[in-house]
């Protein structure tokens, strides 16, 4: 794995004029202009939403299916909470598996509130649907990506967000990072404004080489996001504080 960060969110051509550096550049390649890598907590569970939230570091949610699933109530209910703890994106999936149905249901979400966002499996079906529903101005998370061939077509088709799933490639003996680097790439050199929402993120180590690798946006596990903030060396050094400054009052 090559960290390319001169490459990372760098949109050609690489000429450092005025224009590029006023950000002109950026906007006539329809670049996101975004400077902040955003966290996305990938749960239904709303306590756990509360929870973070109250870091304040939370910008949006993700869910899918299973884990709907673990919270044993509706997919409507469960999202219609969430938008009342975070403003921000929350991806809610299509069931259906064929075009019509997933345009149905992706119509009914997206009435449940503007922040939702759709997320569509990366399928023949599921690309076509995102197509039709970016010119609807839908919002979409197209789902399951493991190529870069793949995140390809959902930028091709207008999609929002594109989610590879960096700990299933791990899984199975890639590296998922690479997948990130490589899609980063690709879309800079066209200037595609899909954003690279990093997902099935395991531990903090992803994390940082999403971000080194220029994503957009990661979204976590709570226990993943938790673990963010954790460093034996602050709580020894905050001990030593503490116990320096009583023992002079
Ligand atoms: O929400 C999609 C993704 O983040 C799932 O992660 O851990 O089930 O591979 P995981």
């Amino acid at each position: 794995m090559v960290f390319n960060r001169m490459y990372a969110r760098t949109p050609t051509p690489l000429f450092l004029t005025d224009d590029y550096l006023t950000g002109t550049v950026a906007k006539e390649n329809n670049q996101s202009e975004k400077n902040n890598m955003e966290f996305f907590l990938d749960t239904g569970d709303v306590d756990e939403i509360r929870a973070a939230a109250a870091w304040g570091i939370v910008d949006g949610v993700t869910t899918n299916p299973s884990l709907i699933a673990k919270t044993g109530r509706s997919q409507k209910e469960v999202i219609t909470e969430i938008i009342d703890i975070v403003d921000g994106p929350i991806s809610a999936e299509v069931i259906s598996t064929h075009k019509d149905g997933m345009l149905q249901e992706a119509r009914q979400l997206a009435q449940i509130h503007e922040n939702v966002i759709i997320k569509l499996p990366l399928t023949e079906d599921g690309i076509s649907a995102c197509g039709i529903l970016s010119t609807e101005e839908i919002k979409t998370n197209v789902t399951l990506c493991f190529s870069a061939n793949q995140a390809l077509l959902a930028a091709k088709n207008g999609a929002t967000y594109v989610s590879p799933f960096i700990g299933r490639l791990d899984d199975v003996g890639h590296d998922g990072m690479d997948l990130i680097e490589d899609i980063r790439t690709i879309y800079d050199n066209y200037g595609y404004a899909t954003e690279i929402l990093a997902a099935s993120i395991r531990h903090p180590t992803h994390v940082r080489t999403a971000a080194l690798m220029g994503a957009d946006v990661a979204t976590m596990p709570y226990k993943v996001m938790k673990n963010l903030f954790s460093n034996p060396l602050t709580d020894r050094g905050l001990e030593i504080f503490l116990a320096d400054h009583a023992r002079v009052n």
